[in-house]
Order: C-alpha cells, then sequence, then structure tokens
C-alpha cells in the first residue's frame, strides 16, 4: 500500500504542486481546500480554519486508510497594508488559517503518528517568519508562530521517530496577490522575483526524505536568520542612540 500524505490548499499554487509531486512519487493524496482541488485520491472541499472540520476530516482518513504518513500544511494566504490600513476580522481569519489550522492538523495527526514511531510532519512557512515584511506584518506574525511551533515540534518529536520541518519560500509565482487586499493596495510586490511552486513540491519532498529542520527557498534564503539578528542589533543600536537625545 502505498504512502498516506494530507496536503492542505491542493486546489492552487504551491499545494497544488506538492499535490502533483506527491502523486508523481505513488503517495495516495487527500487534497484540501475551500474550493475543489483537481488533483488528489480523496478531496476535500472544507475550511481548514474550522477546528472540528480538521479532527473530522482526520478521522475519516484514519478510518479509510488506517494510517497518515505525511502531512503537508500549506494553506494560507496574506492581508496586505499598512498596519494601520487592514482589515482586522480579515486578519483574523488569517491568524486562524495560517497559524491555528496547522496546530489543529497536527494535535489530530500527531497521536496517530507518535503511536506508529512514524511519520513527517511539513509546515509550509515563509521567510516572513524571520524577516517581518512590510505590509504584510500581521501575517509575517502568523508565519513567525508557526516557525517557533515547527521548530520546537522538530525538537520534541525526535524521540518518537517523527520528522517535522518547516519549508521557508521567498516569493513564489502563485495566486497569493489574489487576494482583495492586493488589489486594494493595487499592488502586486512579488512578480519580479518569483520562484515556481514546483521548486517549493521538490522541497517538500527532500524534507520527507532528510527530516531536515529548515529548507529555504531558494537556499540562499538560509542567510535570513542572520540579517535578522544584525537588523535587531542595528535597531537596538539606533533606538539606544536616538534615546540619549530625548533623555
Ligand atoms: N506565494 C508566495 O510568495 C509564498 C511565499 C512564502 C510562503 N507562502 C505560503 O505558501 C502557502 C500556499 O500559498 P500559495 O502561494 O500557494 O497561494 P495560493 O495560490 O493562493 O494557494 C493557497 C491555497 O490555500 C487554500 N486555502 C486558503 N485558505 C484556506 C482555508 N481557510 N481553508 C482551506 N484552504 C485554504 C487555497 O484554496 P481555496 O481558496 O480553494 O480554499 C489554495 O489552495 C501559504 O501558506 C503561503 O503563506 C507563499
Amino acid at each position: 500500500m502505498s504512502e498516506i500524505a494530507i496536503v492542505t490548499g491542493a486546489s492552487k499554487g504551491i499545494g497544488r504542486a506538492v499535490a502533483k509531486i506527491l502523486k508523481a512519487n505513488n503517495y495516495t493524496v487527500i487534497s484540501i481546500s475551500r474550493s475543489r482541488a483537481d488533483i488528489g485520491d480523496l478531496i476535500y472541499e472544507a475550511d481548514v480554519s474550522d477546528k472540528s472540520t480538521v479532527f473530522k476530516i482526520v478521522n475519516e482518513v484514519l478510518e479509510k486508510y488506517g494510517r497518515i504518513d505525511v502531512l503537508v500544511n500549506n494553506a494560507g494566504f496574506g492581508v496586505y497594508g499598512s498596519f494601520l490600513e487592514t482589515d482586522l476580522d480579515e486578519e483574523e481569519y488569517m491568524i486562524r488559517t495560517n497559524f491555528l489550522a496547522p496546530i489543529y492538523f497536527m494535535k489530530a495527526v500527531l497521536p496517530h503518528m507518535v503511536s506508529r514511531r512514524k511519520g513527517n510532519i511539513i509546515n509550509i512557512i515563509s521567510e516572513a517568519a524571520y524577516v517581518s515584511t512590510p505590509k504584510l506584518i500581521v501575517y509575517s506574525g502568523t508565519k513567525a508562530g508557526l516557525a517557533s511551533v515547527t521548530n520546537g515540534l522538530w525538537a520534541e518529536m525526535k524521540k518518537y521517530n517523527i520528522r517535522v520541518s518547516g519549508i521557508y519560500p521567498g516569493p513564489v509565482r502563485t495566486n497569493f496577490t489574489s487576494h482583495p487586499s492586493f488589489k486594494r493596495s493595487n499592488s502586486d510586490p512579488f512578480s519580479k522575483y518569483a520562484v515556481e511552486p514546483e521548486e517549493v513540491a521538490n522541497a517538500v519532498l527532500k524534507a520527507i526524505r532528510t527530516g531536515k529542520r529548515e529548507i529555504y527557498v531558494p537556499s540562499k534564503l538560509k542567510l535570513d536568520p542572520y540579517f535578522l539578528k544584525l537588523a535587531n542589533l542595528f535597531q537596538n543600536f539606533t533606538y539606544d542612540l536616538i534615546s540619549k537625545y530625548f533623555s
């Protein structure tokens, strides 16, 4: 029997490319998104921000297939605009989708993986987790939160032989900028440097094979955490300097 993989946000962009590459590698793929995915052996039209829906789906998959080998938490979106402009209701929904939904899935799937001493969790995060992106500040917060949970779980799950990986893409050519908030700002900030979703899908395969804690796409982005440290150092230095003039 082939390995069983759940992919959230499989209808478009990165999730669709992940579902495709997993199918090509003989996985049985369970695709979940609000609009119907066109790739997958079992396809759910569902909103992952709803906790009870997530637990129901995971239970159904376990009943049908008896196991889950791989979970790819990918569903997500960004609300674009300055902190003062963005809509709080849209951002709360984004926090539930980007940050809470992966936690619901991991809570639902991990007890089962732990009992089998086998499994891969792959969280699609973003370089925004390390370098807070202007006009995507709350989005960056959801990704920083997910990065922290991913790193903690990577350590906690080791003794159970469960591998937990975070994928950190820079801009990727997807439908990400189709959220209405980008249109309100009349901006498509990603087009110039974007990579193709297949590159991220390849990184997911690499994560499954190696269990690496962090994979950056493209790989040069692995310097991001160090830039952040430098920026913070500089910020503290500037803050201290300016503070002297106001004391
Ligand atoms: N594109 C980038 O530049 C970039 C960079 C770094 C990280 N990422 C991350 O990559 C992931 C995938 O984004 P993408 O770029 O591939 O964007 P995308 O093309 O817009 O795809 C997003 C996917 O998530 C699904 N989705 C969104 N909200 C959902 C919800 N509440 N319930 C179920 N499914 C939901 C969408 O499907 P439906 O609309 O059908 O529900 C769609 O399949 C996100 O987590 C994003 O933050 C993207």
